[in-house]
């Protein structure tokens, strides 16, 4: 380790003593006395951001680059600085955030690093601030974030595809207001939970194309008093470009709204999944059975199986919605710069990208292991589901639809006067209602031809199912474009 040991900023101007682990400030010169406790307390934001502290490593080493360039620091000062990062790093790796003294990762690379190199540690902050900082760290983290969330969306997706492909033959009903409405393949109802996924991996891409600019430089409100090359700074850390207002992205936090946004909607998609498979497995449906894996039991109840996962989920769903209400919340009442406000976000930020991929693998898991129950879902196709397609098959006779739908309504009543199923209506009291009704009873079939009498794009007979197959299998197989990971 170098001497002489790091500046203390809140200690008496020329006691620079700190001892290695002792708190780093870096600021305090002008100030008489160490700060209240109290303040330290509500200031401190090292518990949670030292998971950034790669992030601000890189940085640091890139920037480093950037004022030898702009003739701040000597090869050798550069070269020391870079030395010296990384052996902070491995530093970083072995704990050395763990309990650590200091206010923020910032303040904490920096202490190491006086503690590594030196004095020379003391020239990295020239041109720069922990305003742009902060938001270049966590531009970056994001960055890899958006990619992990998204390879879990995906592996959820293909999941959804695969259970869709072996369940095309099994028929339940399509529901509307939580009523039976017509006969649809399992697989369709499962791919109907796949499209929004798809959508989810779009949207997390393009929340990707709002991290493209490169903050570093910009100083702490009005750019850097150093000629720094910020091009290529940019290219060095993986951006597209840097960022064109200092003051803007100082305190620019959209694109942790627009990721919060992105990852509340993957939540609500899981908790709707969820919640209608919680359905499907209750004991009064039972449409599915979710594996012993995946169910808790009761600490009352012996004979319980709960769905937990999918409960979970749907919880989940309102922590992650809070988290993108917290920050929009603080986000609204600030002028254009950095406002210490700020430093909040970081918490759900990562609570939300947290939260996703703890509760992604979950759900993935009970959908890959639970079994469809084909013998539950026929029971509960009632011959209602087939009124549409009396009436349609009134409408191939002629009729205008509004009035086979009037027609058919009058059928169902006397079906149900009669206790009957539909198809059993006695046909001369079906003529009476219309002459072609009994011939449109007699060739209903069964409940396949009923699903493939809807083969419209996007509909539930098995050509537009496959079709849909393939096109989710292609949306999910699509690699993070490259151009967002560096
Ligand atoms: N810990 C701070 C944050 O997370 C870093 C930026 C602090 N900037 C400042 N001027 N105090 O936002």
């Amino acid at each position: 380790m170098a001497s002489p040991a790091p500046p203390s900023g809140g200690d008496t101007p020329g006691d620079s003593g700190t001892r290695p682990g002792s708190a780093h400030q870096m600021w305090g010169g002008r100030f008489q006395g160490a700060p209240a406790e109290a303040l330290e307390r509500l200031n401190c934001s090292l518990p949670v951001d030292q998971r950034l502290w790669r992030q601000d490593v890189q940085a640091a080493e890139a920037w480093a680059g950037a004022l030898r360039r702009a003739g701040i620091l000597t090869d050798l000062e550069a070269a020391d600085l870079r030395r010296g990062l990384g052996q902070v790093a491995e530093r970083l790796t072995n704990g050395a955030a763990d309990h650590a003294p200091d206010e923020d990762v910032h303040s904490l690379v920096e202490r190491l690093l006086y503690e590594e190199v030196g004095t020379v540690a003391g020239k990295l902050n020239t041109g720069r601030s922990r305003n742009d900082q902060v938001v270049t760290d966590l531009r970056l983290w994001l960055r890899d974030a958006l990619a992990a969330v998204d390879a879990e969306v995906a592996a959820l997706g293909r999941t959804l595809g695969g259970r869709a492909a072996e369940g095309i033959d099994l028929i339940l009903p399509g529901y509307t207001h939580g009523q039976r409405a017509q006969p649809v393949r399992w697989a369709y109802v499962l791919l109907a939970h796949a499209w929004p996924l798809a959508r989810d991996r779009e949207r997390l891409v393009a929340v990707a194309t709002h991290l493209e600019e490169c903050p570093l430089g910009s100083g702490a409100v009005a750019g850097s008093g150093v000629a720094i090359d910020r091009d290529a700074l940019a290219a060095e850390l993986g951006f597209r470009r840097p960022s064109p207002n200092a003051l803007d992205v100082t305190g620019d936090r959209d694109f942790v709204v627009e990721a919060l946004a992105a990852l509340a909607l993957v939540g609500a998609h899981l908790s709707r999944l969820g919640g209608e498979l919680m359905v499907y497995a209750s004991s009064e449906v039972g449409f599915v059975r979710l594996a012993d894996a995946y169910c808790t039991g009761s600490s009352l109840l012996p004979q319980k199986r709960n769905p937990d996962v999918f409960e979970l989920a749907r919880a989940k769903a309102g922590r992650i919605l809070g988290d993108l209400t917290a920050m929009l919340a603080t986000l609204r009442g600030l002028p254009a710069g950095y406002s210490k406000d700020l430093q909040e976000d970081k918490g759900w930020l990562f609570d939300a990208v947290d939260t996703v991929l703890l509760t992604l693998p979950a759900v993935r898991g009970a959908l890959e292991t639970l079994t469809p129950r084909g013998d539950r879902m026929e029971a509960a196709l009632d011959d209602g589901l087939l009124a549409t397609d009396v009436a349609d098959g009134l409408v191939r006779q002629g009729v205008p639809f509004r009035e086979a739908h009037g027609l058919v309504g009058r059928l169902v009543r006397e079906a149900e006067r009669d206790g009957v199923v539909l198809p059993a209506v006695a046909a001369a009291r079906a003529a009476a209602i219309h002459p072609a009704l009994p011939a449109v009873l007699a060739e209903l079939g069964t409940w396949e031809d009923s699903v493939e009498r809807r083969g419209t794009m996007g509909g539930s007979s098995r050509a537009a199912v496959a079709r849909q197959l393939e096109a989710l299998a292609r949306a999910f197989a699509a690699p993070w474009p490259r151009s967002h990971v560096p």
